[in-house]
């Protein structure tokens, strides 16, 4: 039997409200982080993994910047990027809805457009065959976050989203790979107490139907939503030389990117 098609979504609207003003100008993932946008980063993690179809949702005041960074970058890489916008921040799990069209029939890994991993998750994008699949990662503040607990054998027991009172501290990080059915599982969810479509019902759905592996991660994992963790991501980025961690394609795209821009700043392309 042929693999289905891993599509990639990078999640990268909602309003950003904690880093007003700097997102009164621009969006969160199209803040720097050291020497490149935010953006890049989840971009990497599917690049990386071989996947060609990437959709990236973004929120409709930043669009045209979304457009006018990433609109041809890829061009000549064999990569194809989709936008879509996300008109509500709805929720997390709202990005397999606005998606439905371009995942198809096929599987999908969507990233986080403020996540930073160390860690690379290739190996398990390409081995992905059915069911969830989540990244966990012990935090010290897990109330945060998505929250997994787990029993003596490693076995995930429950998911709960920004819980008062964590079970574990290991904490949802924002990568996830899911078959197909997520589409129809997103389309069937109540909103939560805060109003949003949550990613960890998601979760929690696959892990009742027993089809849920949670993998848990050791290295860096930076979640850029603070001014404090904005600053923090761009330091470990550059103090743990992260941004070697880049796929050579990824890049080569800026650096043209960059050579493009500098000529039309000297009006050499005019
Ligand atoms: O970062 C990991 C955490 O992300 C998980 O542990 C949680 O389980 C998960 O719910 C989520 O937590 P947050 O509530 O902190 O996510 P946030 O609202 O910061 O949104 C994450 C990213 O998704 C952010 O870049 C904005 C974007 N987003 C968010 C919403 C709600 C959208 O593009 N559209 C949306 O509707």
């Amino acid at each position: 039997m042929s693999k289905k098609q891993m599509k990639g979504i990078v999640l990268a609207g909602g309003t950003a409200t904690r880093l007003f003003p700097l997102t009164a100008t621009t969006s969160k993932q199209l803040l720097p982080v050291y020497d490149r946008q935010m953006v890049f980063y989840p971009l990497n993690v599917l690049v990386k993994a071989g996947i060609k179809d990437i959709l990236v949702i973004v929120a409709p005041e930043h669009s045209g910047q979304f457009l006018n960074l990433l609109g041809s970058i890829f061009k000549n890489h064999g990569i194809h990027l989709y936008f879509e916008v996300q008109k509500v921040p709805r929720g997390l799990a709202d990005a397999f809805i606005q998606g439905e069209s371009f995942i198809d029939d096929g599987n999908v890994a969507m990233i986080l457009g403020d996540n930073i991993f160390e860690d690379d998750l290739t190996s398990h994008i390409k081995n992905f065959s059915s069911g969830g699949v989540i990244f966990a990662k012990q935090v010290p503040d897990p109330e945060r976050f998505g929250v997994v607990d787990f029993d003596a054998q490693g076995k995930a027991l429950s998911i709960e989203e920004k819980p008062e009172k964590p079970k574990s501290n290991f904490c949802v990080t924002g990568a996830y790979i899911y078959d197909n059915r997520v589409v129809e599982i997103a389309k069937n969810l109540e909103p939560s107490i805060r109003g949003e479509i949550e990613i960890t019902s998601i979760n929690q759905k696959y892990l009742e139907m027993g089809e849920l592996k949670v993998n848990t991660i050791t290295g860096e994992w930076l979640d850029a939503g603070t001014y404090d963790s904005l600053l923090a991501a761009g330091n470990i980025v550059r103090d743990k030389e992260i941004y070697k961690n880049f796929d050579p394609l990824i890049d080569q795209a800026i650096s043209e990117f960059n050579a493009e821009l500098k000529a039309i700043a000297k009006k050499k392309l005019l």
